[in-house]
C-alpha cells in the first residue's frame, strides 16, 4: 500500500502522511516513498502517532546515521540519539523552555550538518508552543535577479558558541566545555544550497547560527543575513505547526528553518528529537 500524502492547501511545503504507523517497523518501499516525499514537501507531518523511544529511534535510522548533540546534558541517559527538549526536563535532563525559540536550521554550524529532524510531542501546552517553519526554497526562488546574482559563491560563517552564550544569558546555562567547544568551530556554508538530489535551490542561511559572511566586512555581512532573514520569515513562506499530543513532524533542514514560539510554563512542553547526519552542503 502506498503512502497517503494530503499537501496542505495553504502551504504546499507542508504534507500530512495519513497512513504510516510509526510504531511498526515500515517497509523499504514506505521508506523511499517517505524519502522521495521530504524532498518534494520538506516537511511531514504524521498525527496521532504512539511511539516509545526505541521506535522514535528506529523510525529515524531509515533515513540516516543519527546525530548526537555536543550538548549531553540535553540527551536522554539511554538514548543519546534523543535530545528531550522538555521544560521540566526529563530524567535528569537540563530543562528546556522555548530553546529553538529563534530562527535556525539544525546544527546548521558543523561542517556536515543535518540532513533531517524528527521532532515528537508527549506533552504539549492548551495553547502557544507552535513551532513555525519557513520555506526557504521558496523563499529563495521569490528573490529578484539582482540578488540571487549577488548572493553567487557566497558563504555564511555559521557557530554555536555565540548562540549558546546568548542563550545562557540569565544564568540559566552552563558554559560549554573545552572539549565541546573543540567539537564546534566555525564553518563556512555557501548561502544557496543546492538539494544534490532533485537540484533545487534553497536559502542556507539563519537567525540562529549564521554570524557573518566569509570575505566581507563583520557589518556589511550581518547586515545582508538580516535582509534575507527578514525575506524568508515573511508570512507567504511561514507554516506554523500547532501540536497534539503524539504528532511527528519530520523536516528537511536543508530546505527549511524553524522556530519555538511562546507559551506559559506552568504547564508541561515535553518534546523528543532525533537528527538525521547530512552531507556537506553544496
Ligand atoms: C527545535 O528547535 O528543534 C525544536 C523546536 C520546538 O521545540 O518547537
Amino acid at each position: 500500500m502506498s503512502v497517503s500524502l494530503k499537501p496542505m492547501t495553504t502551504t504546499a511545503f507542508v504534507a500530512v502522511v495519513e497512513n504510516v504507523d510509526l510504531s511498526q517497523p515500515v517497509s523499504s518501499s514506505t521508506v523511499a516513498e517517505l524519502r522521495s516525499a521530504i524532498n518534494r514537501h520538506s516537511i511531514l507531518v504524521f498525527r496521532g502517532q504512539t511511539i516509545d523511544n526505541d521506535q522514535h529511534v528506529a523510525f529515524s535510522r531509515n533515513f540516516g546515521a543519527l546525530e548526537i548533540h555536543t550538548v549531553k546534558q540535553y540527551l536522554l541517559p539511554d538514548y543519546p540519539e534523543i535530545i528531550a527538549l522538555a521544560n521540566r526536563g526529563e530524567n535528569g535532563t537540563t530543562p528546556i523552555d522555548n530553546g529553538g525559540a529563534y530562527w535556525h536550521s539544525d546544527i546548521s554550524y558543523k561542517i556536515k550538518p543535518p540532513m533531517g529532524s524528527l521532532l515528537y510531542s508527549l506533552e504539549v501546552p492548551p495553547d502557544g508552543g507552535d513551532t513555525l517553519y519557513a520555506d526557504m526554497y521558496a523563499a529563495y526562488d521569490a528573490l529578484d535577479e539582482n540578488m540571487k546574482r549577488k548572493l553567487e559563491g557566497l558563504r555564511a560563517i555559521h557557530g554555536y558558541a555565540a548562540r549558546f552564550e546568548k542563550m545562557g544569558e540569565g544564568g540559566k546555562r552552563p558554559q560549554l566545555s573545552a572539549e565541546q567547544l573543540a567539537e564546534v568551530p566555525e564553518v563556512n556554508h555557501p548561502i544557496v544550497r543546492t538539494n544534490p538530489e532533485t537540484g533545487r535551490k534553497a536559502l542556507y542561511i539563519n537567525e540562529g547560527f549564521t554570524l557573518g559572511i566569509e570575505g566581507m566586512p563583520m557589518d556589511e555581512g550581518r547586515a545582508l543575513l538580516d535582509t534575507l532573514n527578514a525575506h524568508a520569515t515573511e508570512p507567504r513562506f511561514i507554516y506554523a505547526h500547532h501540536w497534539r499530543v503524539g504528532d511527528l513532524v519530520f523536516w528537511d533542514n536543508r530546505a527549511t528553518m524553524h522556530c519555538a514560539t511562546a507559551y506559559d510554563t506552568q504547564y508541561a512542553r515535553t518534546m523528543h528529537r532525533t537528527t538525521i547526519q547530512g552531507d556537506t552542503p553544496i
